[in-house]
């Protein structure tokens, strides 16, 4: 079964069942307070709160979706930028039962999807007090009653049904808006347990031996500001039922493969751009980021978007130039890109794209011909330091390298891939000492003024500078780590670092969220940062290879751009762990050493990233 007519077999069923099928709304949100439509429900969300929908009370879609803060793990098995939600909807109409039994049927039945159900697993929301919402145990039964239309026994108790509590199992949009508690199915894939990530699989555990295929979202509560700067739960009238299915994934499961690349598309994709000489099976993570990231920009272009240095256009030039740098490290021709597009093009004209395909091509051509006047700079640059290497150690200095990256924005990865070609090598560990230097220590010298004479800390004389700055940016940058650690339990997983900034006096600290932060939840992050520094966690660092560092969970912002070898720090003890993430240094030896935290200032930085100020005492 091929993705389409997986997209087609799903909005079938649920038609069947009295739903009226509607078009996918635009990439781009109508209320614009955020860049892309990130989840299926977003455009419904004035339905969800009881407006009557012209289409009725049933509905199915494949909502167009864009999730950019995954960015850097594309190229695994499971993470794409672009994808498909599909999805049924209730509009204060059916509720629990007649979902999770549709769910069950569509799944296995023979005459849908067939997939045999012992390979199902499913989680349900285990109540929460400060909510409100008890466990949900409506939900349990009506599992119970569809695994038993199988003939097999689900419980609690046999591990069939797993509860989870909020974090896990329920769902709500950052603000005020509908939302509730959700049922997950997962596919067990029958792999081994990784048991890098503990001791004991379980159905929500990121080994990624269960792969999570559905979400049935009971929204049957409204979140509202309480006027006190949180929020307050209460029941809606007006109870709903959103679902959303990543398509690629169900494609996935249905055709047999471990990795979303392998499905229909994308192995067409792939295939149409494969250089023989470096063929996929040896370099999967750059064809993978290719293929995803031009599918995503013929998306993008054809909602109107064009490359540019702001918002949208933004996102989609470093999407449209990474597929560039990945591409020309596999040696692909100037016009690699006509055939995957003319292949995506074919595949989604007719649902979704809706201006001719020679406009998608000549915005891609433009932008490569953009790129690659700086590249070809860079590459003169960059054979001028490899010709001096040759002569001498065969490394190329870190801080050359850098400075090539800054000036003529030639990637680190590409250099690499050029070095080895080459027979030399990348000072990367200089590399990334120089890099840390401008990012911390250069630019909060930049910034910090000694004794109000207005004199600039340049880079290297910050041993010049009192021992007592030196040691408040060392507890600064510490706590930067606790307040990542604070915002993600906050504010969520998706919450990441764009960008650190330390001077003797305060830290800033950009971050990925697109909603302003409440009152409440800054007093939240205050606390749990302050929590742990009276807990007197100690710091310590461990180096380890970039993988094993991946595996271990670390936090890092930018994969690619670090070495083979990291250090990773972690803040806290084996049972107590609260950051764990790739870092330079310096830290303090204990959390106790930072004194009170606390924020002054949060604010928009730009487009879905948010800036924190905050000082320690
Ligand atoms: N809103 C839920 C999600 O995005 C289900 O559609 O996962």
């Amino acid at each position: 079964m091929t993705a389409l007519e997986t997209r087609q077999k799903f909005l079938e069923f649920f038609k069947k069942q009295g739903h009226t099928i509607i078009p996918s709304a635009s990439l781009i949100p109508e209320d614009k307070t955020v860049l892309f439509i990130t989840a299926g429900m977003q455009p419904l969300v004035p339905y969800l709160m009881g407006k009557k929908h012209p289409q009725g009370a049933r509905l199915v879609d494949a909502q167009k979706c864009l999730r950019t803060d995954d960015i850097l793990e594309v190229g695994d098995n499971r993470h794409l930028t672009f994808f498909e939600m599909i999805g049924n909807w209730s509009l204060g109409d059916y509720f629990k039962k007649e979902s999770i039994a549709w769910s069950f049927e569509l799944l296995t039945s023979k005459e849908w999807f067939g997939i045999d159900p012992q390979k199902i697993y499913v989680t349900v929301f285990e109540g929460d007090a400060t909510l409100g919402a008890p466990q949900d145990d409506e939900s349990i039964q009506c599992w119970k009653e569809a695994f038993a239309t199988a003939g097999m026994d689900a419980s609690v108790e046999n591990g069939r049904i797993a509860m989870y509590p909020k974090k896990k199992n329920w769902w709500e949009l950052p603000g005020e808006g509908p939302c509730g508690p959700d049922t997950e199915i997962f596919y067990d894939t029958g792999k081994a347990h990784d048991t890098v990530f503990g001791d004991t699989c379980h159905v929500n555990c990121d080994c990624g031996r269960y792969v999570e295929i559905w979400n049935n979202v009971f929204m049957e509560y409204e979140k509202k500001e309480d006027g006190s700067g949180g929020y307050a739960y209460a029941p809606l009238a007006h109870k709903n039922v959103d679902t959303g299915m990543g398509l690629e994934r169900i494609a996935m499961v249905l055709q047999g493969k471990e990795t979303v690349f392998e499905i229909d598309i994308f192995s067409a994709i792939i295939a149409s751009f494969e250089n023989k000489d470096t063929p996929y099976t040896q370099e999967a993570r750059r064809y993978r980021i290719i293929a995803d990231h031009l599918r995503a920009a013929v998306f993008l272009i054809s909602e109107g978007i064009l490359p540019s240095n702001a918002e949208r256009g933004y996102i989609l030039r470093n999407l449209v130039r990474r597929a560039i740098t990945h591409a020309k490290i596999l040696k692909l021709p100037d016009d690699f890109y006509c055939a995957p597009i003319e292949i995506i093009y074919r595949y989604y004209k007719e649902q979704y794209l809706h201006v001719p395909i020679e406009y998608i091509i000549t915005a891609f051509a433009a932008e490569y011909s953009l790129f690659d006047k700086a590249f070809e700079r860079g590459m003169k640059k960059f054979y001028t330091l490899v010709e001096s290497a040759l002569k001498t150690t065969k490394i190329i200095q870190g801080s050359d390298a850098f400075n090539l990256q800054q000036t003529d924005g030639f990637r680190l990865e590409l250099m690499m891939d050029l070095a080895t070609d080459a027979g030399i090598t990348i000072d990367e560990k200089g590399f990334w000492e120089e890099y840390k230097k401008h990012q911390e220590v250069s630019r909060a010298g930049a910034e910090k003024k000694f004794g109000g004479h207005g004199m600039t800390l340049q880079t290297g004389e910050l041993k010049a500078a009192d021992d007592i700055e030196l040691a408040t940016v060392t507890r600064l940058h510490t706590a930067t780590h606790l307040l990542q650690a604070a915002l993600r339990e906050v504010l969520g997983d998706h919450v990441r670092q764009r960008g650190s900034d330390i001077t003797a006096e305060r830290l800033r600290f950009d971050f990925i969220h697109t909603q302003k932060m409440t009152d409440e939840e800054k007093k939240r992050v205050e606390d749990i940062v302050n929590h742990h520094i009276t807990e007197a966690l100690p710091v310590t660092n461990k180096e380890m290879a970039i993988d094993d560092a991946e595996k271990s969970g670390a936090l890092m912002f930018n994969k690619e751009k670090y070495g083979n070898t990291v250090q990773v720090y972690s803040i806290g003890n084996k049972e107590n762990t609260v950051s764990h993430e790739l870092c330079g240094g310096p830290h303090v030896v204990n959390t106790k050493e930072i004194g009170k935290f606390r924020i002054i200032k949060e604010e928009a930085s730009s487009a879905g990233v948010r800036r924190i100020r905050a000082t320690i005492k």
